[in-house]
């Protein structure tokens, strides 16, 4: 194990290195690794340089065959998300999402705060290969430091040639903005992401259509990518498809950054390889989080951000894949990995999920406007010891409104429908509403015997708490 794993970086708050081959975050270790000085040094925007001696088709094709995973949560891969802009349609955006707010979720922070050349590089890249005119960088709001130094970084690049007017002697132009956030989760959202650089407020729009490559910012094709996905391009461009496609497995190639937090020795953000390795060697590897707290049990654990359902000891030896995480009943999402041990109270960590995701909603579509909400006030009394069993079905037919599905306890099974799909099936426009309802339907289905011990005895709740609470 060489000296730098398994430590934190002190420069790199949250940020813990280990044997992974370290394809995003492997300036990481220089203390100026935001600088230009720097990331010229470590071959800096030569990956641009390469990619302008080739045609945008070529870097396109490579980027395809690379099969780079969406990292912003669905996982699509980007060069086929690049090829659904109707041709011939111009002007073209590339709109890039750094408002990451899904619970559990710190990576592409520390992306924007630790090397934002590179990712200023990936989007240069990737406007290059598609023709996208302009490119709008969108960070949260909350993300100050961020922010400073990204945008330090895009003055320093424009300075230096490398974005504005015929990059590099080439007639490649190119301009990047920089937008600041308001910190709404819901923008993280693309259409309602979209929606908040128009100058309107951030709520998602409706589908079809189904990718704003067709229809998006200002009614043009518009390519939304996260800021890792981003990250990611400079190194395939510079090392090519094979390189990239030899780490990880065929469906799930190269690395990813996960964020850890809860009941680990280690907290914090691993790059590690995609597709092999598994929960148990993250959660438990000497050079990553090394194990449970205070050597407790695992209880349970969100394997994909906040609004992935929940696994057990029981799904450990899951590699990172989404073919295989997907028929288990949750998903990789955003990379957010938060644990819980053997002390942790169950219906209580649910709520604290639900609450965030009742806030966050925007409104827009009533089951997650009202759902959330109720859906908040019933567990916070059943955690509270004012619940009754009755409102353990109440959570399931409120849940239901929202995702449509025979819920394991629902009172009222539907006819024709099969058992808890997943993914759900959606009333909502976006996914904040069903998300609201995931950390309930996982805790009452795998720890349902914690949520009856708070409620037994209560077999009416007073006139008060009918009046306050619903
Ligand atoms: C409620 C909600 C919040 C989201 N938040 C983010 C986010 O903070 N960052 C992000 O990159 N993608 C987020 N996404 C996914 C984006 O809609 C979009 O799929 C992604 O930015 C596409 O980039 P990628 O293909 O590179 O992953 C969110 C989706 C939903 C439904
Ligand atoms: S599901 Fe919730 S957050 Fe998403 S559009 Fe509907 S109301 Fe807004």
């Amino acid at each position: 194990m060489s000296e730098m794993t398994g430590t934190p970086i002190p420069h790199a708050p949250g940020f813990i290195a280990n044997e992974t081959p370290r394809i995003v975050t492997a300036r990481f270790d220089h203390e100026d690794s935001h600088t230009l000085e720097r990331y010229e040094a470590t071959d800096g925007y030569q990956a641009l340089r390469k990619a302008l001696q080739r045609t945008p088709e070529e870097v396109h094709s490579e980027v395809r065959d690379a099969t780079l995973l969406g990292r912003g949560g669905a996982g699509f891969p980007a060069g086929v998300k690049w090829g659904f802009c109707p041709p011939g349609v111009w002007p073209r955006y590339l709109v890039v999402n750094g408002d990451e707010s899904e619970p559990g979720t710190y990576k592409d922070r520390l992306l924007m705060e630790l090397d934002p050349h590179q990712l200023i590089e990936g989007c240069l890249i990737a406007c290059y290969a598609v023709g996208l005119s302009q490119c709008f960088l969108y960070i949260r709001g909350e993300m100050a430091v961020a922010q400073e130094r990204v945008a330090k970084a895009l003055n320093d690049a424009y300075d230096a040639g490398y974005i504005g007017k015929n990059i590099l002697g080439s007639e490649f132009s190119v301009d990047i903005v920089l937008h600041w956030g308001a910190g709404a989760y819901v923008v993280g959202e693309e259409t309602a992401l979209i929606e908040s650089l128009e100058g309107n407020r951030g709520m998602p729009r409706l589908k079809p259509p189904y990718f704003p490559a067709s229809i998006g910012l200002y009614g043009q094709p518009t390519i939304v990518n996260n800021v890792e996905t981003l990250s990611n391009l400079p190194w395939i461009v510079q090392h090519g498809a094979a390189a990239f496609t030899a780490i990880g497995t065929e469906s799930s190639p190269g690395t990813r950054m996960v964020a850890v937090s809860g009941h680990v020795k280690r907290p914090g953000v691993y790059e590690i390889v995609n597709g092999t390795t598994t929960f148990r060697d993250l959660l438990y590897g000497a050079d990553m989080c090394g194990g449970i707290r205070d050597d407790h049990e695992l209880k349970a654990f969100v394997p994909g951000g906040g609004s992935a359902p929940w696994f057990t000891p029981a799904q450990l030896d899951l590699p990172f894949e989404a073919s295989q995480v997907g028929p288990q009943g949750s998903m990789l999402g955003s990379g957010a990995i938060m644990v819980m041990d053997e002390t942790t109270d169950i219906p209580a960590a649910a709520l604290t999920l639900t609450k965030f995701y009742a806030h966050e909603s925007c409104g827009k579509c009533v089951p997650c406007r009202e759902g959330g909400t109720w859906l908040e006030q019933i567990l916070r009394r059943v955690v509270e010891g004012r619940g009754t069993p009755r409102d353990l079905e109440l959570l399931i037919e409120v849940g239901e409104t929202i995702c449509p599905g025979d819920f394991p306890h629902a009172a009222v099974p539907s006819e024709g429908i099969e058992a808890v799909p997943f993914p759900y099936r959606m009333t909502t426009i976006c996914f904040v509403g069903p998300s609201a309802f995931a950390p309930i339907h996982s805790a009452l289905t795998l720890f349902r015997e914690e949520f009856e011990a708070k409620v037994a005895g209560n077999e009416h709740p007073t006139m008060i708490e009918v009046a306050v609470d619903v």
